[in-house]
């Protein structure tokens, strides 16, 4: 977000605890603080816009959007597609009914220790309800003037999730450990979105002074997982082969979707979130969402992680030993 900012020379105030590894921006003034004790550090201030990226609490986002009320035009605030209460349709749009919380889920999450990075995995099952209700509450204090950013699946740099990432990876790696256990049909959608197609857009819809909410994602039906794992091997020039191993089998096996096999779902076992790869971003297409190619992010995120984390384990992906069993076992029952 803000090299995409600063591309289109905007001033930036940085405002966070100082925990998360950030680029070297020198040119950027930094607030050092946590928004859940020092939001004082923002008052006597004035900006045209903020972006709230990690806002999953709705008492936390209220009390921001209170102390910057009156700083600020426009509050933009970063969600999620999680939001939706029912993903088990297709082509669900910005119409479509948001999840709720009871209040003991609310209670909760309110317990929950978020002092470390907080992240979707933090509050589990209520992580949409929550961001639903900070939609709310920041419409609330604010009104017509939230915008309010649906993501789906974001990928690239920085992507500490690494659900996109290990394939990039492992890829890159070939054969070298064998071949790559490639999960379930692979004329299966699925939706992401480059983390610079999401800010650069951001940025253009905060200088066009827009508001309302948008889903932000990759196009439906346009990308399968084949064709996501075959421009991987082209980008890393790999010598990967991959095998196709159904849903039954992981399933049977206990495979965890997403973290041992990112952006799997099991097609059977998962009725309630069939909807999930198949998000309608039409009026975000419409106010200026593009695409850039699967080859750049495939290319720039290899090169991220071989220039700045190759060492670091990746969050997600399944262990190459356990991934060889698992393909022998699949060899020997076909
Ligand atoms: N990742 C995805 O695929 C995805 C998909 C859909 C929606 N989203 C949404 O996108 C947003 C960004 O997610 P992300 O995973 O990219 O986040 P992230 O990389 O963890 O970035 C969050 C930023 O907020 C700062 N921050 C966190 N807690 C803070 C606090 N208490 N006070 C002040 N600053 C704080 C962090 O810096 P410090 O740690 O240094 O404070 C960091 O700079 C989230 O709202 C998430 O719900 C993400």
């Amino acid at each position: 977000m803000v090299t995409a900012a600063l591309a289109r020379n905007h001033e930036i105030t940085l405002f966070n605890r100082g925990k998360h590894p950030s680029a070297a921006l020198t040119s950027v003034e930094t607030l050092y603080g946590d928004r859940n004790s020092d939001l004082a550090k923002l008052q006597g201030r004035r900006w045209d816009a903020v972006v709230d990226t990690c806002g999953y609490l709705p008492r936390t986002v209220r009390a921001s959007v209170q102390v910057l009320s009156h700083s600020v035009d426009r509050y933009v605030f970063i969600s999620s597609l999680s939001v939706y209460a029912d993903v088990s349709v297709f082509g669900i749009d910005e119409t479509a009914p948001i999840a709720g919380l009871t209040s003991e889920q609310l209670k909760k999450a309110n317990e929950i220790d978020s002092s470390g990075q907080a992240s979707a995995v933090t509050y589990g099952e209520m992580y949409g309800g929550l961001k639903a209700l900070c939609e709310q509450a920041a419409e609330e204090v604010l009104p017509n003037r939230v915008l309010i950013i649906r993501p789906g699946l974001i990928v690239g740099s920085y992507d500490y999730t690494a659900r996109f990432t290990y394939w990039v990876e492992r890829i890159a790696r070939g054969n070298e450990v064998g071949e790559v256990l490639a999960p379930g049909r692979p004329d299966r959608y699925i939706q992401l979105i480059d983390v610079r197609d999401l800010a650069e857009w951001t940025v253009r819809m905060i200088e066009r002074k827009e508001t309302g909410v948008y889903n932000a994602n990759g196009l439906p039906n346009s990308l399968t997982m084949e064709r996501a794992l075959e421009e991987c091997k082209i980008v890393s020039d790999s010598d990967a082969s991959f095998t196709w191993v159904s849903d039954n089998f992981l399933t049977q096996e206990r495979v965890a979707p997403w973290s041992e096999m990112p952006f799997w779902m099991p097609e059977e076992g998962a009725p309630h979130l069939k909807g999930f790869m198949f998000i309608n971003c039409n009026k975000a297409v419409g106010s200026g969402l593009s695409f850039r190619h699967l080859n750049e992010t495939i290319t720039d995120t290899l090169t991220w992680r071989e220039t700045n984390r190759l060492n670091e384990k990746l969050k997600a992906g399944i262990d190459p030993d356990k991934e060889q069993g698992l393909l022998r076992k699949w060899h020997e029952t076909q």
